[in-house]
């Protein structure tokens, strides 16, 4: 079978793929705005403190589950299993993250369909389409579905080309994309008034906020979220991994792409706001507090651009472009966990499979859509609130409790030959046997 299975063809074109799944929409928009409404400075030390202790080691476990299984989810944890008990448990965990994935597709699909009609809404006005440009700018069902299948075809587009002509290849174009607009839109928003003082918001810390539990909870699932933990993502990335690489330090690679991308988006959308504040855009109330979180993409960011004059259409088209961008390197991923295991469980085509699959999915999006106040939040609270800190504390049991340890090990030493001498070989076993689930455990119980 592994003769079929794709690869990743260079360590570059894993690295650009994985953060790629791992930098979206949950950096762009979710990392600035719970700092924003979480106490600024004192949720970004802990943010990093839980992305570096808890989720990069919990990201670890289900690389290389992927990376020694060489197959999808289900498949690379049930090689793991010692009993009939424990292969269900494992069909459990890896279906149930198969499942997480879709179903994040299916909202994460509508909000980047708004990125699109929101990207190409500056361009419609400044062709003066003045009744497209402002159907565009309004919420109404037809835009929703129309955008939502859009991203969902661009979706299933580069996930049927496959591995290394589809995830590797798009995923090396669009991000060194991301990072140059990112780049752009901060030297741009850091010139204007303001935001020297957006910036001191998000570098120093209240300390008096630090210990809120809420911050906890709130910087815990941002982190798992974020890396893309408890959805078998990881997993399926890793098994396309080669045995010759480095796993320990593509993981590290990752995880640090991916929380730097988070910052410096902060450096773009928080000075923003302040800007926008200066501009007489209310943004913050008397107390500081963020007035509404839900605006902040889609009112307080045009009201900014809008005052910018005839500029405000570029920048506009920049950030939304780059909006759209993050999400679909994240959401080739989602339809990923899924088109893998139907490709290896029923033997179906890789092209047959992502239409079948992305369809589905497309079918649960239109759902949402129809029932929008009822199950948006709904299934946004159910898989990143739940499922995901779930599935991904069961994976460190995986890794801790039921695989042996040695050949545990033995997976990490292969593409690394010194991996004895290193403080992760010497730590990590033990960490995610009992550090890992344990903390998870408890952000996940105070959640409740
Ligand atoms: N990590 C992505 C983001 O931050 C979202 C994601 C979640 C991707 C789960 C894949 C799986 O936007």
């Amino acid at each position: 079978m592994s003769s079929i299975r794709g690869e990743f063809s260079s360590r570059f074109g894993f690295i650009m793929a994985a953060a790629g799944s791992a930098v979206g929409l949950g950096n762009i928009w979710g990392f600035p705005t719970q700092t924003a409404s979480n106490g600024g400075a004192a949720f970004v030390l802990v943010y990093l403190i839980l992305a570096f202790c808890l989720a990069y080691p919990a990201l670890m476990a289900e690389l290389v589950i992927g990376r020694h299984g060489q197959a999808n989810a289900v498949s690379s944890l049930q090689k793991l299993a010692n009993s009939p008990l424990q292969k269900k448990f494992a069909f459990t965990v890896g279906f149930g993250g198969i499942i997480c994935a879709g179903l994040i597709l299916s909202f994460y699909a509508i909000v980047a369909g708004w990125m699109f009609s929101a990207t190409v809404e500056p361009i419609a006005a400044v062709t003066g389409l003045v009744s497209t440009s402002t159907w565009l700018n309004t919420q109404s069902l037809p835009r929703d579905l129309i955008f939502t299948s859009l991203f969902i075809i661009l979706t299933i587009a580069i996930i049927s080309k496959g591995v290394e002509n589809g995830i590797e290849k798009w995923s090396k174009r669009l991000m060194p994309a991301l990072l140059s607009i990112l780049a752009l839109l901060i030297i741009y928003v850091m010139t204007q008034e303001g935001a020297m003082e957006g910036l001191k918001a998000y570098l120093v810390p209240d300390f008096n906020s630090l210990l809120d539990p809420q911050l906890l909870v709130s910087a815990l699932g941002q982190a798992f979220f974020s890396l893309s933990l408890g959805t078998s993502v990881m997993i399926i990335y890793g098994s396309y991994i080669s045995k010759k690489e480095n796993l320990v330090s593509l993981g590290a690679y990752v995880t640090l792409i991916d929380v730097l991308i988070a910052f410096v988006a902060g450096l773009l959308i928080i000075p923003a706001m302040y800007v926008a504040q200066a501009q007489g855009v209310a943004i913050f109330s008397e107390s500081g507090a963020l007035l509404s979180e839900d605006t902040l993409v889609f009112q307080v960011l045009p009201a900014l651009f809008t005052s910018m004059g005839d500029i405000g259409y570029f920048v506009g088209f920049a950030f939304f472009a780059l909006m759209s961008i993050a999400a679909l390197t994240s959401s080739i991923s989602m339809l990923e966990a899924p088109v893998s295991y139907a490709v290896e469980k029923f033997a179906l085509g890789r092209v047959q499979a992502t239409w079948i699959i992305g369809g589905i999915i497309s079918l649960v999006s239109f759902t949402i859509i129809f029932n929008f106040s009822a199950l948006f939040g709904f299934v946004i609270s159910l898989t990143t609130q739940f499922s995901q800190p779930l599935i991904g504390m069961l994976c460190c049991i995986f890794v801790g409790w039921i695989w042996h340890r040695n050949k545990l090990l033995a997976e990490i030493k292969n593409g690394h030959a010194e991996a004895e001498s290193t403080l992760f070989w010497k730590v990590w076993p033990w960490y995610i046997k009992f550090v890992c689930p344990l903390a998870i455990a408890m952000v996940f119980i105070h959640s409740f």
